[in-house]
């Protein structure tokens, strides 16, 4: 296991350059279980979790050759048991479940792992693929799923909680080799649900409406091979943005469809945050100006993204005066709360809200990483800290992040990975 050890307190220059989203790539390589056919997609992130879906789809009989940043897939002949450890450690993993059932009717997946951020059951993924006409069973861990031949039919995914974003993709997935019309109503909108159906679209799909709440697609008898090239990673452009910020620097972020970033961006310039779009890149510098707390609540896109709240959360320690933070999308999403409180933050939580004083200084202590963007947030606390800290379990952050060490090096960071040394924990 590595660690980070970070020497903060110096201001981030320069430019870096935004890696392809990798909520986006994660279901595009399971839509490639579509098609007998090859299957290309290009500026995928290095990133663990891409292994990890690469070895899943392996585990399914695709033929996957990674290059540089492209993966081809080519799912000639697949079958339909996933491997329980494989599929076990991954969130995601749980969107191989559409294709699955829309190619073969049948599937036998693993109930999913992924970052510990609440329960994060599968029960919408589930209703809306019964609707089509799919029977799951659960036994053992295992979802085991069939049917004859899906159907098209109106499947609602809202409700109780707010719309789910691989629920939405998994639905849309199955939906281009049911029979008929699908309507999905309530589904998730955010730019990776876009990503994925133009893939698909690509592959010969009929979908429409994808990026809105009411998605249709028309069943085809057959997909096709086709190339796509993912969008960048908007969570990795907002927490460099971030990054800029909390060490009062100024990071010009390449090719990062600031389109993508309404929401963060609007709340960095409501604290004071200079944030400048040049085309498809975006200059994020502190503006040296006295930095305004800001309250931000969580929600699905276009709002305030819960990837993102951790990170923010670090800049408000930053900023004089109280900010509350409302998490709205998972139930146990302030695990980096007690390891920034190692740094001399001062945060209390209050049911789904943190209420932050900031203006405190951070000084560098020993934390630990607990998912992936507590993670991020852990090392943005580490930049904007006086003195060493030391972030340990930084697996977390490379499911997720793409070279992160490497990249804020070139920005000026002084961080670098060592082991982690066991009889310190
Ligand atoms: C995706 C992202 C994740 C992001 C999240 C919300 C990937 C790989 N991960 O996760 O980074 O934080 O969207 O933007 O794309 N829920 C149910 N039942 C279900 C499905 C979801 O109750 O069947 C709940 C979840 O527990 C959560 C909410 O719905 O409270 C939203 O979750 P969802 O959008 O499904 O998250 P993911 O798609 O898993």
């Amino acid at each position: 296991m590595d660690a980070f050890l970070i020497k903060g307190g110096r201001p981030l220059h320069g430019d870096v350059s935004i890696s392809g989203s990798k909520n986006a790539t994660l279901p595009l390589m399971a839509a490639a279980l579509l098609t007998s056919e090859p299957c290309t997609i290009r500026r995928i992130p290095n990133l663990s979790d891409v292994q990890f879906m690469g070895e899943i789809l392996k585990s399914l009989g695709a033929e996957v050759t990674f290059e540089g940043d492209s993966v081809t897939i080519r799912a000639r002949k697949i079958h339909e048991v996933g491997k329980y450890d494989l599929i076990r450690k991954m969130r995601a993993s749980i969107c191989i479940l559409g294709p699955l059932m829309g190619r073969l009717g049948r599937a036998r997946v693993s109930l999913p792992g992924g970052c510990v951020i609440g329960a994060r059951p599968i029960d919408l993924h589930l209703k809306g693929l019964r609707a089509l006409g799919a029977r799951f069973t659960v036994r053992a861990g295992y979802v085991l799923g069939e049917t004859k031949r899906l159907v098209g039919t109106e499947v609602f995914l809202g409700g109780r909680v707010g719309p789910t974003v691989l629920g939405t993709v998994n639905i849309m997935m199955a939906a281009t080799l049911a029979e008929g019309t699908t309507l999905i109503e309530s589904a998730a909108c955010e730019p990776e649900v876009i990503d994925v159906a133009n893939f698909l679209i690509a592959m010969g799909a009929k979908i429409q409406g994808a990026g809105g709440p009411t998605i249709t697609i028309t069943g085809v008898k057959k997909l096709h091979g086709a190339q796509h090239d993912v969008i960048p990673d908007r969570i990795e452009a907002a927490t460099f943005a971030i990054a800029a910020a909390v060490t009062r620097g100024e990071i010009t972020l390449k090719n990062c469809r600031p389109d993508h970033l309404g929401a963060v961006l609007d709340k960095l310039r409501e604290t004071g945050v200079k944030a400048e779009r040049r085309g498809p890149d975006l200059v994020v510098s502190h503006g040296r100006t006295r930095l305004r707390p800001v309250d931000i609540t969580t929600q699905p896109y276009a709002g305030f993204p819960t990837d993102v709240q951790a990170q923010m959360m670090v800049l408000m320690l930053l900023v004089p005066g109280i900010s509350v933070i409302t998490e709205r999308i998972f139930e146990a999403r302030f695990m980096h709360v007690p390891e920034l409180c190692r740094l001399g933050a001062e945060i209390s939580i209050e049911g789904p809200s943190a209420i932050v004083k900031g203006g405190r200084p951070l000084s560098g202590a020993q934390i630990m990483a607990s998912d992936l963007r507590a993670s991020a947030a852990l090392v943005l606390a580490g930049l904007a800290a006086e003195g060493s800290t030391t972030v340990k379990r930084v697996y977390h952050l490379d499911r997720g992040y793409d070279r992160m060490d490497e990249k804020l090096r070139t920005l000026g960071a002084r961080i670098e990975r060592v082991p982690d040394r066991p009889e310190s924990e």
